[in-house]
């Protein structure tokens, strides 16, 4: 692994080679550490973190899960990893947050040892190879079963979670295959060592359901994919003889992408190569992580990660200078004007006010001539497009979770360096 020049280490960055910890770190001992994988890519607008909302919030989940309490609030470990990828200079990267358990007493219960976060970022290429992402991988269904749900939960993405992964992996690359596939404890399908995992028949994608498995935001964002590309998508348990005759079948996750899979227990998966759903999952999913917010600007919107709401200064040609309060990103509104009298004078606009009433109507009003206006019904306004947000009012960090027929495959991505600000389309 190449060395990056920081780590985020409780709340400091620190030279890499000093982010060491003493061995009687207590996660070490009995590994429970909450972790998450993020990927960075470079896209036309700059670099930007996938779905890295929806990262923190697992990380937090995962925490909640165990009962381990971050000493910082979400915000300011989805601003760590966004400095971390700046300040060290990476276009296209993996971000590895970490909150585990510091040293202090010994002993399962210690309840009381420091609670520590830390923030690595390294190049990361193709988890199952580049050759793998383009040709297919050979999995086995693997002889350890998947945790109990009721063991260590698999809702939180917790180290102890990866030994099963690693008995699981190693005995599939000892055996000459690439992935293991693990079954649930109930001999169903449940997922890779890594990866959730998705068949084809038919033309219908078919994956686990969530209770035994970890709810991945690559599956997620796979069945938005899916939704928008009009494949028929069913959730339900399956066991490995529906694999076996499967036409396709994938991997996906932050590491792995979509890897598809060409061969499970030595039985070829339909051709033998990546199937054309498979393919069509691929394309889109590489194009949205690297895409341009272009085509998908909803004004009142953020272009850059699509959420709402923004917040903006209003400039003294009447146009509103906003910035999105979840990437950051900054651009132009549109030039505002009052209605009745029709200035744009900005003393007068300081005084336009927009205030939400129960039926989502906005009453917008011009102080300089007392003239008001009731403003279009916000939910109208986005049902034609995203964001489809049944709750526009709820705080900003809520609009961006991951609500399956909510989420609609348009680039929601934190940018690091949002472009500098636009003139923004009309409305
Ligand atoms: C066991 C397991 N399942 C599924 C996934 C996929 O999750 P995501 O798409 O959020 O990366 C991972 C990713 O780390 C994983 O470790």
């Amino acid at each position: 692994m190449d060395k990056t020049p920081y780590i985020w280490l409780d709340g400091s960055f620190v030279d890499w080679d000093k982010a060491n910890v003493h061995v009687l770190t207590h996660s070490l001992h009995y590994g429970m550490a909450a972790f998450e994988g993020i990927r960075a890519y470079r896209t036309p607008g700059g670099t930007a973190v996938f779905r890295l909302h929806e990262r923190v919030r697992r990380l937090f989940d995962s925490c909640q899960i165990m009962g381990m309490k971050v000493p910082y609030s979400r915000e300011q470990v989805f601003e760590a990893c966004r400095e971390m990828v700046k300040k060290n200079s990476m276009d296209e990267c993996y971000i590895r947050p970490l909150v585990f358990i510091g040293d202090g007493a010994m002993g399962v219960y210690a309840p009381n040892n420091p609670i520590r976060v830390s923030i690595v970022v390294w190049k990361w290429g193709a988890y199952l190879g580049e050759e793998g992402l383009k040709r297919g991988i050979r999995a086995k269904v693997s002889s350890f079963t998947r945790n109990h749900p009721n063991a260590t939960m698999n809702k939180a993405k917790v180290t102890a979670n990866y030994v099963n992964s690693m008995l699981a992996k190693r005995e599939a690359r000892e055996s000459g295959f690439d992935e293991a596939i693990l079954l649930d404890p109930a001999g169903m399908i449940a997922e890779g060592s890594g990866e959730n995992v998705f068949v084809v028949r038919d033309g219908t994608l078919t994956t686990p359901p969530l209770p035994n498995v970890l709810g991945g935001i690559t599956r997620d964002t796979v069945l938005a994919l899916a939704a928008d590309l009009k494949i028929p998508t069913v959730t339900r348990n399956f066991a490995r003889d529906e694999v076996y005759i499967a036409d396709e079948a994938f991997f996906c996750g932050t590491a792995a992408e979509i890897t598809p899979i060409r061969d499970v227990d030595g039985r070829q998966i339909g051709e033998g190569r990546m199937g054309p759903i498979t393919q069509k999952i691929q394309e889109t999913y590489f194009e949205l992580v690297r895409a341009l917010p272009e085509g998908v600007w909803t004004p009142g919107t953020c272009p850059w990660c699509g959420s709402f709401p923004a917040y903006g200064d209003l400039m003294e040609d009447g146009r509103r200078r906003l910035s999105c309060l979840l990437c950051g990103g900054a651009w132009l509104g549109p030039r505002l004007r009052c209605p009745f009298c029709d200035t744009s004078d900005s003393r007068a606009l300081t005084h336009l006010v927009a205030e939400g009433n129960e039926e989502g109507y906005f009453i917008e009003a011009c102080r300089a001539c007392r003239g008001y206006i009731k403003g279009v019904d916000r939910r109208q306004r986005w049902n034609a497009g995203p964001p489809l947000l049944e709750d526009w009012a709820s705080p900003h960090l809520d609009l961006h979770a991951s609500r399956e027929g909510y989420w609609r495959p348009t680039p929601c991505l934190a940018h690091l360096l949002p472009p500098d600000a636009a003139e923004a389309p009309p409305p």
